[in-house]
């Protein structure tokens, strides 16, 4: 019989539902019955706000999706402890585990959702809000007609871009290699981002960079890695119209 779960939180509750992310006062921002982009603009929140009560500002904004059993995020949250860490989880289970260990470990600068990435990105995170972003092997989906459900397709890729600053950093892994094509041409083909490894598609070790629970279990079976180093461009790109 497996270990039951426990829902207590033996601390402070980092955890955030959809709604911390408007303004309470705005009407508009509550009323999900309209087009939920139309709410964004009407009543969204900085994200620093989410963070007043613990940190002060200023200081750096850092998403991680899909955080999984949570071992990079807790390790990062603690080594700097200055910035402010979201971490995004479509796991409910993953997410309460999540905010156990926090409040177990007193740290206070990490704010976790539990909410599919693409929702958040689309509908939650304000432009230019994030300073680094860390996607950490999102599932591969291996079967060909799966590809469709990969986190990091096109419009998922131009939409995260925008929720970031310019010259914001975007950390990218993953142990599969057709869904590290996949991801190499998505990158590529935003023109807002700029490879940091512009003549390589990937690279296959990155020195000094923290290992993830996955990534641990990746490499002890031999797995291929492949990590993505790309940065919103610094300067505003005029696209030019057809
Ligand atoms: C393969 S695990 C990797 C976990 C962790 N990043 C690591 O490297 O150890 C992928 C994680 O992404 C989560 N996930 C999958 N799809 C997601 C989505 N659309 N939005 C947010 N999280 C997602 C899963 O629940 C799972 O915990």
């Amino acid at each position: 019989m497996g270990r039951s779960l426990k829902y207590d939180i033996p601390g402070d509750d980092w955890r955030l539902s959809a709604l911390d992310f408007f303004e309470a006062a705005s009407p508009e921002a509550l009323d999900f019955s309209g087009p939920v982009a139309e709410a964004k603009k009407g009543g969204a929140r900085s994200i620093e706000s989410l963070f007043a009560q613990t940190l002060e500002p200023p200081f750096e904004v850092v998403l991680e999706i899909g955080f999984g059993r949570g071992e990079f995020l807790l390790d990062l949250a603690a080594r700097f402890p200055g910035t402010a860490f979201l971490g995004v989880e479509v796991s409910f289970k993953r997410v309460l585990k999540l905010a156990r260990k926090l409040a177990r470990a007193g740290l206070t600068n990490v704010r976790l959702l539990e909410a599919r990435a693409e929702n958040v990105v689309r509908d939650l995170l304000p432009a230019e809000s994030l300073d680094e972003v860390w996607i950490n092997f999102s599932d591969p989906w291996p079967k060909a007609r799966h590809e469709g459900r990969r986190l990091i397709q096109p419009a998922f890729v131009s939409e995260l871009t925008q929720c970031m600053k310019w010259g914001g950093q975007l950390h990218v892994a993953t142990d599969d290699v057709p869904y590290a094509e996949q991801i190499a041409i998505a990158l590529k083909e935003e023109t807002e981002l700029t490879s940091g490894h512009p003549s390589h598609s990937w690279l296959p070790e990155v020195p000094g960079r923290m290992h993830t629970g996955y990534e641990e279990e990746w490499r002890a079976a031999g797995r291929p890695l492949h990590f993505f180093e790309y940065r919103r461009r610094s300067e505003v790109i005029h696209r030019i119209s057809p």
